[in-house]
C-alpha cells in the first residue's frame, strides 16, 4: 500500500476530527487498547506531575489521565479541529477542568522552554511524521521540553510487534495485517539507542500482547470456525474486555510503550 504524504496525514486526521468529534473513535477504532494503554500510562504519572500530552488528539487521554492522577496537563495537537473537540469535551469535565488545557502545536517544534514538565507522553503520534528522521527529531524535541529526571513516555505501533503478530497470524492460515497508509512504524531497536546519552530507557511495556493474540487471532479463527455472524474488528465485544483485562504475556502487541529517563 502506497504510503500517505504528510500533507495526507494532516488531511486525514482532519477528517477525522470532524467525523468523530469527541468519541475515541478520533484516533483509534480500538477503544479497548486505548483505555489499556491509559491504564498502563498511569503507572509512571504521580500525582502533582506537570504533564504534556503531545498530539492529544481531542484530548481521550489527555481526560483519563486528569481522572486518574492530580496532575496539571496540557495537550498540544497540530490539527485546531482536534483541539477544538478536546476543549468541548473538557466542559463535561467540572471535576478536573482547571488542571487541563489545549492549545495547537507541532511536535517538531514545541512552543515550551527546555526543562518544563515532570512528564512527557506521546501516544500513537510519532508514526505519523513519515520517516525516522522526523520521528528522532520529535522525540529529541519532547526531550527538550522536559525536567532533567522527568520521565518521556512513548507509547507507539513497533515494526517488531507487528511482525510477531503477523507470524502468529500466518501460522494460523489468516492474512497479514497491513500497516496503515498513514504510519510508519518504529523499529524498537533504532528507539532504543535513539536517545542514547540523554536518556535511560528504563523499561518497555508490551501491555497489549494478550490482547492482540486475543482480538486479532483467536477471535477471527472462532468467527470463521462457528460461522459467526459476527465483526472481529468490533471493540465493543465481551471477547474484547475480557482479553483487555487479561495479564500481557509475550511480545504479539503491535503496541508498546517505551519509558524513558532524562538524564540529570
Ligand atoms: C492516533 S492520534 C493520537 C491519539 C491521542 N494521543 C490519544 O491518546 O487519544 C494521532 C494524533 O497525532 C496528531 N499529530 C500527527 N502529527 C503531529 C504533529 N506533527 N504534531 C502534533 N500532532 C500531530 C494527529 O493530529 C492526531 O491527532
Amino acid at each position: 500500500m502506497a504510503r500517505m504524504k504528510l500533507s495526507q496525514i494532516r488531511t486525514y486526521w482532519t477528517d477525522q476530527a470532524g467525523v468523530h468529534g469527541a468519541k475515541p473513535q478520533a484516533s483509534w477504532s480500538d477503544f479497548r487498547v486505548m483505555e489499556m494503554e491509559c491504564r498502563e500510562l498511569c503507572k509512571y504519572i504521580n500525582d502533582g506531575d506537570k504533564v504534556l500530552d503531545v498530539g492529544c488528539a481531542n484530548g481521550y487521554t489527555t481526560m483519563h489521565v486528569a481522572a486518574q492522577k492530580n496532575v496539571r496537563i496540557h495537550g498540544v495537537d497540530y490539527i485546531p479541529r482536534m483541539i477544538a473537540s478536546a476543549k468541548k469535551g473538557l466542559r463535561a469535565h467540572k471535576a478536573f477542568a482547571a488542571r487541563v488545557s489545549f492549545s495547537v502545536g507541532d511536535i517538531m517544534k514545541l512552543k515550551f522552554p527546555a526543562g518544563n514538565f515532570d512528564t512527557v507522553m506521546v501516544v500513537r503520534v510519532v508514526i505519523n511524521l513519515g520517516t525516522w528522521t522526523r520521528q528522532l527529531h520529535a522525540m529529541r524535541e519532547c526531550l527538550r521540553v522536559l525536567k532533567p529526571g522527568g520521565l518521556l513516555l512513548l507509547s507507539e505501533a513497533t515494526l517488531q510487534g507487528w511482525r510477531r503478530l503477523n507470524l502468529l497470524r500466518v501460522e494460523w492460515g489468516l492474512p497479514t495485517i497491513p500497516v496503515p497508509s498513514f504510519n510508519t512504524y518504529l523499529d524498537q531497536k533504532k528507539v532504543a539507542t535513539a536517545l542514547r546519552g540523554h536518556a535511560d530507557l528504563l523499561d518497555i511495556a508490551n501491555y497489549a500482547s494478550t490482547y492482540f493474540v486475543g482480538t486479532r487471532v483467536l477471535k477471527p479463527l472462532l468467527i470463521k470456525a462457528l460461522s459467526l455472524n459476527a465483526d472481529p474488528s468490533d471493540p465493543g465485544m465481551e471477547w474484547n474486555r475480557l482479553f483487555s483485562l487479561a495479564p500481557s504475556i509475550g511480545d504479539y502487541g503491535t503496541q508498546k510503550i517505551f519509558i524513558f529517563r532524562k538524564k540529570r
